[in-house]
């Protein structure tokens, strides 16, 4: 590639147009081939009616699926490659890499967020962005790191185009993976980032802000395990001023994790 094309592909990314529309390129400063008259179109089919529409086609197959193969996973490699070859959420389609998760699966503590974005697509693993620069650093702050006593997964494992919300649907399809991971996992302690994993994991209806920082329990086997929803990294890098109450939920997290025993890394300046 040339230096201009080059810079100006730099540019386009850097103003947020991170996705290709096509696979082949539109050279837009030529005028395009003159539209078919009305004459030579073919008539439109008259417009479907409320009641007559079909219905979208039921996903309970994606789902059951979903649950199948989840549910035959005997160990987290296992569920990783299960999810791989599962074709049931059209996500997957516009995604580039199957985000499954990062960090130290035994730890005992379970961070769970919401979707990879178009970093987290790239590496294929989550929060390898921004918001993840800034859980690192939350995580630090209370003696955890991926590479000795955090675990990280997200809710949906595919990007969603334009990084929009999941929809029900697509959430339905990736949760029997979540559950059986969490199931395999078994973590002592599980930290819900932000509303979408909150709203998935343990159905709360309400807000964010008035769920987080809110012990609630989730089974695992036999056990119930403590969990807490608190605000999404993304959210903060947005809303810094609120940076103070994750600040209130992690000192709750780690006063949990110091009842349960969970280990934490020598910390320096800041423990
Ligand atoms: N946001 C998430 O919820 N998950 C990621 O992996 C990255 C950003």
């Amino acid at each position: 590639m040339d230096e201009d094309a080059f810079s100006t592909l730099t540019w386009l990314v850097e103003a947020g147009a991170g996705d290709a529309i096509g696979e082949t390129p539109v050279n837009r400063l030529v005028s395009p081939p003159p539209a078919p008259t009305p004459m030579a179109r073919p008539a439109a089919p008259p417009p479907r009616s409320a009641a007559t529409a079909p219905a979208p086609p039921p996903d309970s197959d994606a789902i059951g699926s979903a649950q199948s193969a989840a549910a035959s996973a005997n160990d987290l490699a296992e569920l990783k490659a299960a999810l791989e070859s599962y074709d049931g959420c059209a996500l997957k389609r516009t995604a580039t890499t199957t985000v499954f998760a990062d960090g130290t699966p035994s730890c005992g503590i379970l961070f769970i967020g919401e979707a990879p974005g178009r970093d987290e697509d790239r590496v294929g693993k989550p929060f390898v962005g921004r918001a993840g620069q800034l859980l690192d650093k939350m995580l630090l702050s209370i003696g955890l790191d991926r590479a000795s006593n955090a675990y990280i997964t997200n809710v949906i494992n595919w990007r969603p185009p334009d990084n929009r919300d999941p929809s029900p649907e697509e959430a339905a399809q990736c949760l029997p993976f979540l559950r059986r991971h969490i199931e395999l996992a078994n973590p002592e302690l599980i930290v819900l980032l932000g509303a979408v994993a909150a709203r998935h994991v343990v159905g709360t209806s309400e807000g964010i802000m008035k769920s987080r920082g809110r012990w609630l329990e989730y089974r695992v086997g036999d056990r119930m395990v403590p969990l807490m929803p608190t605000l999404h990294p993304a959210y903060l890098l947005r809303q810094p001023a609120h940076k103070k109450l994750a600040w209130r939920d992690l000192q709750a997290i780690r006063a949990r994790m110091e009842t349960i025993g969970l280990p934490r890394i020598p910390m320096q300046a800041n423990t």
